[in-house]
């Protein structure tokens, strides 16, 4: 197959990493890509976001299926324009893609088709926000509306702190607050076609900065896969209560959902429930489910893009465990320093490295963001894998970088 990755990210180097394992032959080219990734794929040099800009490269160049990674080519209608030219696309349009753009959008659909998720109130004004504060009391749990990159989110015990991060993010729309769910988290992906679902294995990811759950929230820090301690049955109350209603729903609005349906769930002593929704594939969780898929990804996600799904069986997956832990570069998240040069790739072995922010200049990789690549370590237990991480993130240099050192401890005993 020819297949177009657009995004620029770890997600993106994991899933180009995925379709190559196949070793089926793909040609795959990757738009806008980063230095990792052209070291394994050819990239254009690309707009992922100019719909135009996509569907006229894809007709020109013979593409079967476009896969769309990051959530704004989805929200900017980038998927409506390839399929109104008739190319296959895993990528919800922009209006299922909502799921993820806007949180009022979200709560609205779950309400609808009944599906559990706390309590949320929208305002529009510094008052709303702050009886709705009150109202819900604490732990607050305050969110901007549209997309923050991960850091519209604030959850704190400090109503001051609340109140000033609805202030801020009523600058630019909306904010929810929601009722605190306490419990712990699952990311579950499943593959749509816009009428059936097919889940991938359950992932875990870290999103506060620092050890222990401290410290501001991030794109996510490091994940860890499968989830030892769910209990049996997980996944298709998930499917059942979750996942098909939503998908449903959207179906019933016209709006179908084609791609990734990323469910953030919180386990709660009420059962489980929906902290958030996302409209692709996550990072870093993509990359420890991807390692971990013997189902060949691209017949997923070819069946999801042309309404396959039903004649397909559940995506399997290997016995081993996987393990990502992710550099970010100073400063990261409020004002990552960048630029800098990264030493030691070639020293490390055992792992693979995803690039998540990276240019070649001069012969170096240089970081060039706040997330700056996932070290991936697969093992037979969470101790193997995360020896093998934390050996090579140890012989990697970048200065000022930082990482978390508890990625997965909680389940390698
Ligand atoms: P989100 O971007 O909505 O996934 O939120 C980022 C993180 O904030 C989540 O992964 C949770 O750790 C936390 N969070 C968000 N909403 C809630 C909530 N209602 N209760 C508890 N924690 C939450
Ligand atoms: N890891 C969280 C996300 O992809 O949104």
């Amino acid at each position: 197959m020819r297949i177009l990755v657009l995004g620029s990210g770890a997600r993106e180097h994991a899933i180009i990493a995925s379709l190559l394992s196949e070793n089926a032959g793909h040609e795959i080219t990757a738009a806008p890509g980063n230095a990792g990734i052209a070291s394994i794929v050819p990239v254009v040099a690309m707009d992922p976001t100019r719909g135009d800009v996509v569907t006229t490269y894809a007709l020109e160049n013979d593409i079967d299926l476009v896969v769309i990674g990051p959530e704004a080519p989805l929200v900017a209608g980038v998927a409506d324009k390839l399929r109104q030219r008739g190319i296959a696309v895993f990528g919800p349009g922009k209006a299922a893609a909502q799921i993820e753009g806007s949180k009022t959008f979200a709560k609205r659909i779950m309400d609808e088709a009944g599906v559990p998720t706390g309590r949320a109130a929208r305002a529009g004004t510094l008052a709303e926000a702050i009886k709705a504060i009150d109202e819900y009391g604490a732990p607050y749990v305050v969110k901007a509306d549209g997309l923050a990159a991960g850091k519209g989110v604030l959850v704190t015990p400090d109503r001051d702190a609340a109140i000033a991060h609805a202030e801020h993010w009523l600058q630019y729309g909306a904010v929810l607050v929601e009722e605190f769910l306490a419990g712990q988290e699952v990311s579950l992906f499943l593959l749509s076609d816009g009428h059936t679902v097919l889940p991938l294995s359950p992932a875990q990811d870290y999103k506060r900065v620092f050890d222990g759950d401290e410290g501001p929230n991030t794109g996510g820090m490091g994940a860890y896969s499968p989830l030892p301690w769910l209990a049996a049955g997980f996944i298709d109350e998930v499917i059942e209560t979750i996942a098909l209603p939503t998908i449903h729903q959207l179906a019933a609005e016209r709006t179908p959902f084609i791609g990734l349906l990323y469910c953030g769930l919180i386990v709660t002593r009420a059962g489980i429930k929906v902290i958030e929704f996302n409209a692709r594939f996550g990072d870093p969780e993509t990359q420890v489910v991807l390692p971990r898929l013997v189902t060949p990804l691209s017949g997923l996600l070819f069946a999801a893009a042309t309404g396959g799904l039903g004649a397909l069986a559940r995506p399997e997956f290997s016995a081993e465990v996987a393990v990502t832990v992710v550099l970010a570069s100073e400063g990261y998240p409020d004002d990552p320093i960048i630029g800098r040069r990264i030493q030691g790739l070639d020293t490390v072995h055992g792992v693979s490295i995803d690039h998540a922010a990276t240019a070649l200049v001069d012969g170096d990789f240089v970081a060039t963001g706040g997330r700056v690549l996932s070290v991936v370590a697969l093992g037979d237990t969470f101790a193997a894998a995360r020896t093998k991480a934390y050996a090579a993130l140890s012989s990697i240099q970048l200065e000022g970088g930082h990482y978390r050192t508890d990625i997965a401890e909680q389940v390698a005993q």
